[in-house]
C-alpha cells in the first residue's frame, strides 16, 4: 500500500475525511460503520475541523477514537484537525485547542491546522503552534489553503519552518498546483493533504471526472472503479496524504484500498490528456 511520511510518522497514504461526518442530519450508525471499515482496510489518518457541523465533526471523531477496532489504540490513529482563522488570535488559540481535545476526547492532535491563512497573524500563529507542541496539546502544526507565496511568508517568520503540512484542494481536474505548489513542497519536505480529491464541491470539476474516458480506460484496466483511479493518481507521487469523505462503508474500504492501485506511466500519460498538466500560474483553488 502506498504510503506518505509526515511528522515523523509513516502512514497509508489514504485517509478520512470528515466533513459532514457527526452532523445532527446525518446517519451516524452508518457513518460508525464506515469509520470501522476504513481502519479494517488499514487507513488511518482522520481529517475534521472545528468549522464542520459547528464541532460536530470533532465530537464524532471522538465517538470514533472512543470505540476504535479491537487491537487499535489511539496512538494508531493520526488526527487532524483545524482552528477556524477567527479563532488565531493570542487570546483563542489555547483555548480553541483545548474545546477541540474536549471534543475528541483525547490529550493531543497528531497535526492542527490553520484551516485559510485569512488575516492570520502568521508570526503569532508560528510561535503559539510552537509553544503548544512543547506544552504537549498538539504534535505537530501546520497550515491548510496556502499557496507558494503564503508558505514563502510563513517560512521567514521565526518557527515558520517547523510547519509539518499544508492541506490544498487536489484532484485530476483541479490540478493547478501542479505548475508549482507540489514541487515546492517537495523540495522543502513539507507532505501535502489533497481535500476534495474526489472533486466534491466542484461541480465543473465533477462531471469532467465522471465523463473522462482516459479515467474510465484506465479503471477498466486495472479492474478499478474510476474513484479508485482518482485516488492513486492524487497521491502518486508518494508526498501526498488524499483524505476522501465517505459515508458509505463500501466506499469506504474501495477508497483505502485505492492505495494498492499503482499507476503506470501509460495511465499518467492518459490523465494528462484530459486533466493537462497546467503550464501557468493558476490561482489557488479552494472550497
Ligand atoms: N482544508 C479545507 O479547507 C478542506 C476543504 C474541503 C474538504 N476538506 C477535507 O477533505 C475531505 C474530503 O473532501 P470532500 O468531502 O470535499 O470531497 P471528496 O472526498 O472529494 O468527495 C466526497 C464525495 O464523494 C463521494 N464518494 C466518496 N467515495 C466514493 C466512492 N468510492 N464512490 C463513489 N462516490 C464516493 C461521497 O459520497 P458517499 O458518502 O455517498 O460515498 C461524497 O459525496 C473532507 O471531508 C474534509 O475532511 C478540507
Amino acid at each position: 500500500m502506498q504510503t506518505v511520511q509526515i511528522c515523523g510518522k509513516t502512514i497509508p497514504a489514504i485517509g478520512m475525511g470528515m466533513w459532514s461526518m457527526g452532523s445532527a442530519w446525518s446517519n451516524r450508525d452508518q457513518q460508525m460503520q464506515a469509520m470501522r471499515a476504513g481502519f479494517a482496510a488499514g487507513g488511518r489518518a482522520i481529517d475534521t475541523a472545528e468549522m464542520y457541523g459547528d464541532g460536530d465533526s470533532e465530537r464524532f471523531t471522538g465517538q470514533t477514537l472512543a470505540h476504535l477496532p479491537a487491537g487499535m489504540a489511539r496512538s494508531d490513529v493520526f488526527v487532524i484537525d483545524k482552528i477556524l482563522p477567527s479563532h488565531a488570535t493570542a487570546d483563542r488559540i489555547r483555548p480553541t485547542v483545548l474545546t477541540a481535545l474536549k471534543r475528541l476526547g483525547t490529550d493531543y492532535i497528531d497535526l492542527y491546522l490553520l484551516h485559510w491563512r485569512a488575516s492570520v497573524d502568521l508570526a503569532l500563529w508560528a510561535r503559539t503552534a510552537h509553544d503548544l507542541v512543547q506544552e504537549g496539546l498538539i504534535h505537530h502544526w501546520g497550515v491548510s489553503n496556502f499557496d507558494v507565496s503564503d508558505l514563502e511568508d510563513l517560512f521567514a517568520v521565526p518557527y515558520g519552518t517547523e510547519c509539518a503540512a499544508n492541506e490544498d484542494l487536489y484532484n485530476v481536474a483541479t490540478r493547478g498546483i501542479d505548475y508549482d505548489l507540489v514541487e515546492w513542497q517537495k523540495a522543502h519536505h513539507l507532505p501535502l493533504i489533497a481535500y476534495s480529491p474526489l472533486g466534491s464541491g466542484g461541480a465543473a470539476g465533477l462531471s469532467a471526472m465522471r465523463s473522462s474516458s482516459a479515467l474510465q480506460h484506465v479503471a477498466r484496466k486495472h479492474n478499478a472503479s474510476v474513484q479508485q483511479v482518482e485516488l492513486a493518481w492524487a497521491i502518486r507521487d508518494g508526498n501526498t496524504l488524499a483524505i476522501p469523505q465517505t459515508s458509505n462503508p463500501v466506499h469506504m474500504t474501495s477508497n483505502i484500498n485505492a492505495g494498492n492501485l499503482q499507476l503506470d506511466s501509460e495511465d499518467l500519460a492518459l490523465i494528462d490528456r484530459d486533466f493537462p498538466r497546467p503550464t501557468s500560474k493558476v490561482p489557488l483553488a479552494k472550497i
